[in-house]
């Protein structure tokens, strides 16, 4: 018998092409993860039309009506509560998360930063990278701790940086593949293939070869 699908909530504030990937993923019924929530900051998020679209219950917790950081966060715990979620993903959640919410979810709770960390922590990673003339870049997903942008690493992808790149034609070279790697890391999570102990992500060998098809700069 198949197991239980694991619970998960993607937590977006804008429009969400990440959640798509992870929406189109979790389609498959053989995919070890269901998306049984979309939950939004910011009411007006084009990914929740996009989500309603594809059958996904949405949600908004707007972080404007909160006096402060953790009753917005205990608010949108209260609803993960009620859609009994397991698991989280932010896909461009543009909210800090207070150590409270991150000790609540600790090793339930993944992001995916457009940067190959622990290089270009922070925003503008593909300006930045540019500016400093490196060759490879890319995608990374990893479990969220306390420290922005840090944590175990699930999931890289690296692209090359081409003569002539801007921050967009960049930048849509690293989307890409975090669109690929975004469903391989949650469904190596929720498949129990991906296990983190001591700080850091040990995937199983069965599962390897597809991680290490990702590392490809000539793919992308
Ligand atoms: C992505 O580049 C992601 O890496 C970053 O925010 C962006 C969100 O894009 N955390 P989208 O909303 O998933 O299209």
């Amino acid at each position: 018998m198949m197991r239980e699908r694991l619970r998960t909530a993607i937590l977006i504030s804008g429009r969400g092409s990440n959640m798509g990937a992870l929406i189109e993923a979790a389609r498959r019924p053989d995919y070890p993860a269901e998306i049984a929530l979309v939950l939004s900051n910011d009411p007006a998020a084009s990914g929740l039309e996009a989500a309603k679209a594809a059958g996904i219950a949405v949600a908004a917790v707007d972080h404007r009506i909160h006096a402060h950081r953790e009753d917005f966060e205990r608010s949108m715990d209260r609803l993960l509560e009620i859609h009994r979620i397991q698991f989280l993903c932010l896909a461009g959640f543009m909210r800090l998360l207070t150590p409270w919410f991150v000790a609540r979810w600790h090793g339930r709770l993944i992001n995916i930063h457009p940067a190959l960390l622990p290089a270009y922590k922070g925003l503008r990673t593909h300006e930045r990278a540019l500016a400093d003339g490196v060759k490879i870049h890319g995608c990374t997903v990893h479990y969220v701790v306390p420290a922005v942008d840090d944590g175990p690493i699930v999931a890289q992808a690296a692209v090359p940086v081409l003569d002539g790149d801007t921050p967009q034609t960049l930048g849509r070279r690293v989307l890409t593949q975090e669109h690929r790697i975004y469903p391989l890391a949650l469904r190596l999570i929720a498949s129990g293939a991906a296990v983190m102990a001591d700080g850091v992500v040990r995937i199983a060998a069965a599962d390897q070869e597809g991680s290490r098809a990702l590392i490809q700069p000539l793919d992308s």
